[in-house]
């Protein structure tokens, strides 16, 4: 060990530390990713940024993500923010969103804020931030979508407003039927009875949640080639995903969703677009345990969306290899090339969950999977 570290920047194996760094750089300058493996910025200091996504900017990356404490589940710093102009090397820059010091703000310190995500609108060129927000002391009820805004990609990001989403309207496809079924019968009944999971996919809890707006919690932001966002979400109990369009300057929502997967049960939604095709890997439902990733395929953001098989392979690939999905972005300059992220959470001490970056790779009919590497490079 002294003689490796004697050596500039060697390539050190992991055995040999005992412990290892997400990127190594070898004797002669090449770097890797290391899924899995603690993960420093460039001022020594583990990155704390989960939940993330990534935004790029003027030739630079920015990593959004969820600071977590050591010990205990609630938010008491914010988001913060990493930028780096290589993927591998990554600088601290700042906390873009920082949680209030008064009592009864909605992002007030001891809330839960999750998974947030920044888009950069070219018309207004505001810099705007998406998140789930769960209220202090109030468990994971609240189940809102909070908006955040900033003139520069780093921030500081502005809290605008927290709520549920799209109240007093019906999603774009199966409004007909919900709007006739009437679920009195079944909305207090026992949960997950064959005519309970009926119900649910049928659109209950739309109907529940007509006044109030729809719930929102895993969630990320998708921008499309012609502009326009959108709001990709858990709701209805965490049962089905809505996917929903957002105003013109990406600060509220449009009024216009869709419900896709009724049921389904998915969470930690990541979107991109490939080939004409929109791509949606999520995870199932347990909590900070990893499960069995799923994948969705669409022509059009509006659907219908198709299921496909869980598209991880190799070492732990029935529970995507330990962690949960959270982004998947194109690498820059670099046609076809996409990165996904993944969470692999450890609950005891959330600051040390890890991060699981791999490479998309396609099958020749354009079907993306994701195999396990213990380290590759782009
Ligand atoms: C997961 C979710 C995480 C976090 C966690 C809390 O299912 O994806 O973002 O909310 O539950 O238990």
């Amino acid at each position: 060990m002294f003689l490796l570290l004697g050596f500039k920047g060697v390539y050190a194996p992991e055995h040999l530390y005992g412990w290892s760094r997400t990127f190594f750089s070898k004797s002669d300058g090449e770097t890797f990713f290391v899924p899995s493996a603690v993960w420093k910025d460039s001022g020594g200091k583990v990155i704390n940024a989960h939940g993330g996504g990534i935004l790029f900017y003027a030739g630079r990356y920015y990593w959004f993500g969820e600071h977590r404490p050591a010990s205990g589940f609630t938010t008491e710093v914010g988001v913060t923010c990493y930028s780096s102009k290589d993927l591998y090397h990554w600088t601290y820059e700042s906390v873009a969103l920082a949680v209030s010091n008064k009592s009864g703000n909605d992002i007030e310190k001891g809330c839960i804020i999750e998974r947030p995500k920044v888009i950069y609108n070219t018309r207004t060129k505001k810099f705007i931030m998406w998140f789930h927000l769960e209220l202090k002391g109030k468990g994971y009820e609240a189940a809102r979508a909070a908006v955040a805004v900033s003139d520069t990609p780093a921030g500081p990001y502005h809290f605008i407003r927290s709520g549920r989403i799209n109240s007093e309207t019906y999603p774009v496809n199966e409004t007909e039927t919900i709007r006739k079924t009437s679920f009195n019968s079944t909305l207090n009944s026992t949960w997950w009875t064959p005519e309970w999971r009926r119900a649910v996919e049928q659109g209950m809890f739309v109907k529940r949640d007509l006044q109030t707006g729809q719930m929102s919690r895993d969630m990320t932001l998708f921008v499309d080639e012609d502009g326009k966002a959108y709001h990709i979400y858990s709701s209805e109990e965490n049962l089905t995903l809505q996917i929903a369009e957002l105003t013109g300057d990406y600060l509220g929502h449009t009024g216009r969703y869709i419900r896709v997967a009724p049921g389904g049960h998915n969470e930690a939604p990541a979107i991109f677009k490939h080939g004409g095709t929109y791509w949606m890997i999520t995870s199932g439902c347990t909590g900070w345990e990893p499960n069995e990733a799923r994948l969705f395929s669409a022509s059009s953001i509006w659907g219908p969306w198709k299921q496909h098989s869980n598209p991880c392979r190799g070492r732990k690939a029935n529970v995507t290899f330990g962690g949960q999905s959270t982004y998947v972005f194109p690498v820059e300059d670099k046609t076809g090339v996409f990165i996904f992220m993944a969470d692999k959470w450890n609950p005891k001490n959330l600051a040390d969950s890890r991060y699981i970056w791999l490479p998309i790779c396609f099958e020749s009919d354009g079907t993306p999977y994701v195999e396990w590497r213990s380290r590759w490079n782009l």
